[in-house]
């Protein structure tokens, strides 16, 4: 399935695509779950523009962007004199979407109340506005979107269970940006080239560094984040094709822990557990590589006379466990293994991503 303005060719978003696909040829709820800026509104835009209520209208709302009575007053409408500022009747949006769909974003952030009203919609087609005593019938589909697990928010309590189930009838997953990064230089030139043509500026692509710098970066804000600063950087440009290294936002070239769940942590937060975790982990499967490598092994094993280990942590990284460890690695150390892998690395990024 080809999704206009969707950009992603792993096969995890190939997955993803496919469940789209799906999705639009049904009139089932659609949960869609992912990090904030991995494209949950897009995939749910595309659900109803594939499918057969395309011709209908598509409204979206945030849960979490009101207080409990406006969302109330919002999705379900009121009469005149249902409160004080009541001054004249109102359609909510559900009603707008009649025939069409609703997306429900942040879902997990509407109140006990509002879930009762969705129940009560979703199990048997109906709203009453509120102060009104008529109910409403209404023919939308749902599908809503959440940034953090639903299901975790049902065991906690914070969320209906039953609501849950009713909201869950086909569930998608968009993985976070870290976890495709095959598609970093694919968005990044797409961002590229949609930024330079509305700003008329003439840039034809990142240096090979600059994209090294991006396909290293966690990504926390994920499409978002990327698309937000490829616009910085067109703002910014002055000169050149392609665009430098020192262009980038400061992050992008911080030194920090390799990426991971808590990627946007400081890899200096927790250099000295994480570090000897990785460091044994490679002396194991990799064979001996740096001096911090074979201290962190050493500190495990305890001294019999002393019962304590060497558990002083050398001073300095070598170049191949940069930036994450903190170990001695004298140029005796600094293996041709680590240099191999280096060069291997180097060469992974010699491709060049320049954008048409
Ligand atoms: N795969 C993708 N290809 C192109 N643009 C994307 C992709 N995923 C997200 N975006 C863009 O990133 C931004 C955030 O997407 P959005 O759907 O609002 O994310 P979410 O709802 O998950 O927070 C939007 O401008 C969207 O167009
Ligand atoms: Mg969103």
């Amino acid at each position: 399935m080809r999704i206009p303005g969707l950009i992603g060719s792993t096969e995890t978003m190939g997955e993803v695509l496919r469940l789209v696909e799906k999705a639009a040829a049904g009139n089932f709820a659609v949960l869609i779950e992912g990090e904030t800026g991995t494209g949950k509104e897009l995939l749910a835009r595309a659900i109803h523009t594939s499918g057969p209520r395309r011709r209908a209208a598509f409204v979206p709302q945030n849960c979490a962007a009101m207080p409990e009575s406006l969302l109330e007053s919002e999705l379900f409408g009121h009469v005149r004199g249902a409160f004080t500022d009541a001054t004249v009747s109102r359609q909510g949006l559900l009603a707008a979407a009649n025939g069409g769909t609703i997306f429900l974003d942040e879902i997990a952030e509407s109140s006990p109340r509002v879930q009762v009203k969705l129940l009560r919609f979703l199990q048997d087609g109906v709203i009453r506005p509120l102060g009104s005593v008529r109910e409403i019938r209404l023919d939308v589909r749902v599908i809503s979107a959440t940034n953090h697990s639903l299901q975790e928010e049902v065991a906690r309590g914070g969320f209906r269970r039953d609501l849950f189930y009713r909201l869950n009838v086909f569930p998608i997953r968009v993985p976070p940006l870290r976890d495709r990064r095959r598609d970093i230089p694919l968005l990044a030139a797409h961002f590229l080239r949609l930024y330079a043509r509305r700003a008329g500026a003439r840039i034809d692509g990142f240096t090979a560094e600059t994209m090294r710098l991006l396909e290293a970066y966690p990504f926390p804000g994920n499409v978002r984040e990327l698309q937000n600063e490829i616009e910085r950087i067109v703002a910014m440009h002055r000169e050149g094709n392609l665009v430098r290294p020192d262009e980038l936002s400061k992050r992008f070239t911080a030194p920090r822990r390799a990426a991971g769940r808590s990627g946007s942590r400081s890899w200096r937060w927790s250099a000295r557990s994480s570090a000897r975790r990785s460091a044994t982990a490679a002396a194991t499967s990799r064979g001996r590589r740096c001096g911090w490598a074979s201290a962190a092994t050493a500190s495990t094993r305890r001294s019999p006379a002393t019962g304590s280990g060497d558990r002083r942590p050398p001073p300095r990284p070598c170049s191949h466990c940069r930036p994450r460890i903190r170990c001695t690695n004298p140029p005796r150390i600094a293996t041709d293994s680590c240099r191999q892998v280096e060069q291997e690395k180097m060469k992974r990024f010699q491709p060049s991503f320049y954008p048409r």
